[in-house]
C-alpha cells in the first residue's frame, strides 16, 4: 500500500502533500483504529499537513511557553470578519457568542439552556451519530424526522416531528445539521426559513451545528441559520476543527441570535474553563489566515468529489450515491450489492478499506456506508479499485 503514487511536499493541492508513510506516523484515531493494510477513509480527519498560518500560531505559542489558560475574544473576532468575507453575515456580535471546549459540548451546554431532562431533541436522519449519544446521555430523548429521498428536510416529517416533540406541553429543541453529515447536503436559504417558520410556529428552539460551514463546493452557498428570517431565535455551533483538522486542539464557539442572547447569558462561566488555549490560539489564526490555504483544500475536494462520482460510474455502479455539497463525507448506498446492514464490516475484511458504518447513523443508516474524501486521489483511487476488486 506504501506504494501509492502521491504528490510532494509543494503540491498547491494540500490533500496530495502527504505519503501515506508519513500519514500513517499519526497517532490520531484514523491511523491507529485498524492494522497498517487497511486505507482509513472513514472519521473526519483531512490527510492534509496543518495550514502554513495554524502551524506557526502554534509553534510560536509553544515557543514561548504560552500554554495557559485562554482569554479575551480573539476567537470570536476572527469568526467574525470570516463571516462576513465569506457569507456575507456581519451580524456575528461578539458579546453574543461563548467560548465552549468543542462543538458537541457546545451543544450539550446549549440545549441544557433550553430544554430539561426528559424534554425532546429533534433530528434529521441518517445524521453523526453523537447527535443521538451526547443528547440521550443528557436525558433528552431523541425524535427523528427523516430526509426525503433527496436527502433534504422533509417539512412534513419535520413538522409531525415537532408536534410529537411539543406534546403534553414541554420544551424541545431541533439540532440541525448545516452543512450535513453524512449526506452533504447544503440547506438552501428557502429550506432554513420554512425551518425557522415551523419551529416558531410550534415554538421549538433551533440549534444548528455549523461545523462543516467552511466546507462547501465552490459551486454551493452556505447560508448561515442565523441570518435567515425567524432565525434570530436559534443558536449556532462553530469550530475550525473540521475546515482545517483542528479536532486535537480543542475549541468551539457557541453564538445566539438576537433573541436568544438571554439565553446564553444564562450559559454558566465554568464552560468556558474548557477549550484549550492553543486549541484557541490555532483556530483564531485559521479564520484569520487561513483562507488561501482552505481554498486550496476545497479546489482539491471538488476534485475528488468528480472523481468519486467518475470511480463508482465505472468500478461499483450498483452503488448509489447522491452527491452533496457540503462537508468531506460522501454517503453510499451498498443496499443493491447484498452486503447486510453493514456493508463497512464486509469492505474491511474483504478490501482492506475502512468507511464509516452506517447503521449508528440511525433511521436510514442501514445498507449504508461513508466515505472520506478528505484524502489524495491517488488513495481515493486506490480505495474503490480495491473495494471493486474484492466484490
Ligand atoms: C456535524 C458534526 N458536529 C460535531 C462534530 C465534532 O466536533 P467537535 O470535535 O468540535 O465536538 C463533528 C465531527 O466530525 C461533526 O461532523
Amino acid at each position: 500500500m506504501e506504494q501509492i503514487p502521491h504528490g510532494s511536499p509543494d503540491d498547491p493541492n494540500p490533500l496530495r502533500r502527504l505519503s501515506l508513510e508519513q500519514l500513517r506516523r499519526r497517532t490520531s484515531i484514523k491511523w491507529r483504529e485498524y492494522p497498517a493494510d487497511v486505507l482509513p477513509l472513514w472519521v473526519a480527519e483531512m490527510d492534509v499537513p496543518l495550514a502554513g498560518p495554524v502551524a506557526r500560531a502554534v509553534t510560536d505559542a509553544v515557543a514561548i511557553g504560552d500554554t495557559g489558560y485562554p482569554s479575551g475574544t480573539g476567537y470570536a473576532e476572527a469568526l467574525a470578519s470570516f463571516a462576513s468575507d465569506r457569507w456575507g453575515w456581519d451580524t456575528i456580535a461578539v458579546e453574543r457568542t461563548r467560548l465552549v471546549p468543542d462543538v458537541m459540548l457546545g451543544i450539550v451546554e446549549v440545549l441544557k439552556l433550553i430544554t430539561d431532562p426528559g424534554d425532546t431533541v429533534v433530528v434529521n436522519c441518517p445524521v453523526y451519530n453523537p447527535f443521538y449519544l451526547f443528547v440521550e446521555h443528557m436525558q433528552r430523548r431523541v425524535v427523528e424526522a427523516p430526509f426525503d429521498r433527496r436527502a433534504r428536510i422533509d417539512p412534513t416529517a419535520l413538522e409531525e416531528a415537532f408536534r410529537q416533540a411539543v406534546r403534553d406541553g414541554r420544551r424541545a429543541a431541533y439540532l440541525l445539521c448545516s452543512p450535513h453529515n453524512p449526506t452533504g447536503t447544503v440547506h438552501t436559504a428557502a429550506e432554513l426559513a420554512a425551518v425557522a417558520a415551523l419551529a416558531d410556529r410550534h415554538g421549538v428552539r433551533v440549534v444548528a451545528d455549523e461545523i462543516h460551514a467552511p466546507v462547501v463546493s465552490r459551486s454551493a452557498r452556505f447560508v448561515p441559520y442565523l441570518t435567515v428570517p425567524g432565525g434570530e431565535r436559534g443558536f449556532s455551533l462553530m469550530s475550525a476543527s473540521k475546515a482545517w483538522n483542528l479536532a486535537g486542539l480543542k475549541a468551539a464557539l457557541a453564538i445566539a441570535g438576537p433573541a436568544a442572547a438571554g439565553d446564553l447569558e444564562r450559559m454558566p462561566p465554568e464552560v468556558g474553563h474548557g477549550p484549550s488555549h492553543l486549541g484557541v490560539i490555532a483556530h483564531t489564526a485559521a479564520y484569520r489566515d487561513g483562507g488561501a490555504w482552505l481554498d486550496a483544500v476545497l479546489d482539491g475536494l471538488d476534485d475528488n468529489r468528480r472523481l468519486l462520482g467518475e470511480l463508482l460510474a465505472k468500478h461499483l455502479p450498483g452503488v448509489r450515491h447522491l452527491p452533496g455539497d457540503g462537508t468531506y463525507l460522501a454517503w453510499l448506498d451498498f443496499r443493491s450489492l447484498g452486503l447486510g446492514d453493514d456493508p463497512s464490516a464486509v469492505l474491511v475484511e474483504r478490501a482492506r478499506v475502512a468507511l464509516h458504518p452506517g447503521p449508528p447513523f440511525g433511521t436510514g443508516g442501514a445498507g449504508h456506508a461513508r466515505l472520506n474524501l478528505a484524502t489524495s486521489p491517488e488513495v481515493l483511487t486506490e480505495a474503490v479499485r480495491r473495494i471493486a476488486d474484492a466484490l
